[in-house]
């Protein structure tokens, strides 16, 4: 039985207060630990610091939301994998759709920073999916295979415990529109095989998460599909209410 993975995705929202008082409202006065779910929050970069302190009483786990692939070096603006790890960070997103369309990362690129992450222990979250031009002429799955095969070429079968895959498809990001359950099921399925394809059985213990206006409303019917194990939450992880009643969904989705 695989664990659900949820980890609230927070982009460039907060400042170092107002990630404090997130995380007091998420693990301090709130603080649950909810059966068969795995939860993790990944703040900007200059929040880590400080969300590490934060959680150290909590089984929350802190994440990044992107990494350079080098461990150091001239590349201005640019976090190396080790600094995160020295900041306690779990897990680091890669490839995320606004990091693929707005600065231009390649899936060779995401590759690279899979290969950087896992070398230094961290476990990468790789994003993929398809745009609304991409399903409306039948390409989901292509873009799917495409996208796995590339941005996981430097992987090995004994990296496929440690890395996890979330499916988010560009138009549902952001916009409120959501895949419905049947049609995420498919496409995490379809990922499923790829995995299969490149893993073998490992597969079957692998997380994929669904991401894309995931909201306490259609989590737990999301959750609940055999092969959605979790999410990756934007907009809803940064209202602790929402993002509470979002983990208490897919506690609930993993005893069924
Ligand atoms: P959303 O974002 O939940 O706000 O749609 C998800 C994501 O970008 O990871």
């Amino acid at each position: 039985m695989r664990n659900k993975l949820i980890v609230g995705n927070w982009k460039m929202y907060g400042t170092v207060k107002e990630t404090r008082k997130l995380i007091f409202q998420l693990a301090v006065q709130w603080g649950k630990r909810c059966d068969g779910v795995e939860v993790g929050v990944c703040p900007p970069f200059t929040s880590l610091f400080v969300a590490r302190d934060e959680l150290k009483e909590s089984h929350l786990r802190l994440g990044a939301q992107n990494c350079h692939h080098e461990p150091k070096g001239a590349f201005t603006g640019e976090i190396s994998p080790e600094m995160l790890s020295e900041l306690g960070c779990y897990y680091v997103i890669l490839g995320h759709s606004e990091r693929r369309t707005l600065f231009g990362e390649s899936d060779e690129v995401v590759s690279q920073k899979v290969r950087a992450a896992l070398d230094w222990k961290i476990e990468p979250i790789v994003c993929v999916g398809e745009t609304a031009a991409q399903r409306e002429s039948d390409e989901t799955e292509a873009v799917l295979a495409r996208q796995l095969e590339a941005s996981l070429a430097s992987t090995m079968p004994e990296d496929a415990p440690h890395i996890n895959i979330a499916y988010e498809p560009v138009w549902a990001i952001g916009t409120g529109k959501t895949a419905t359950p049947l049609m995420a099921q498919s496409a995490h399925s379809f990922i499923r095989g790829q995995l299969r394809k490149k893993f073998g059985n490992l597969a079957d213990g692998m997380t994929i998460q669904y991401g894309g206006s995931v909201k306490p409303q259609n989590a737990f019917e999301l959750f609940s599909q055999p092969d959605i194990d979790g999410g990756l939450i934007g907009g809803a992880s940064l209202d602790a209410e929402a993002f509470i009643d979002i983990i208490e969904a897919a506690s609930s989705a993993s005893q069924r």
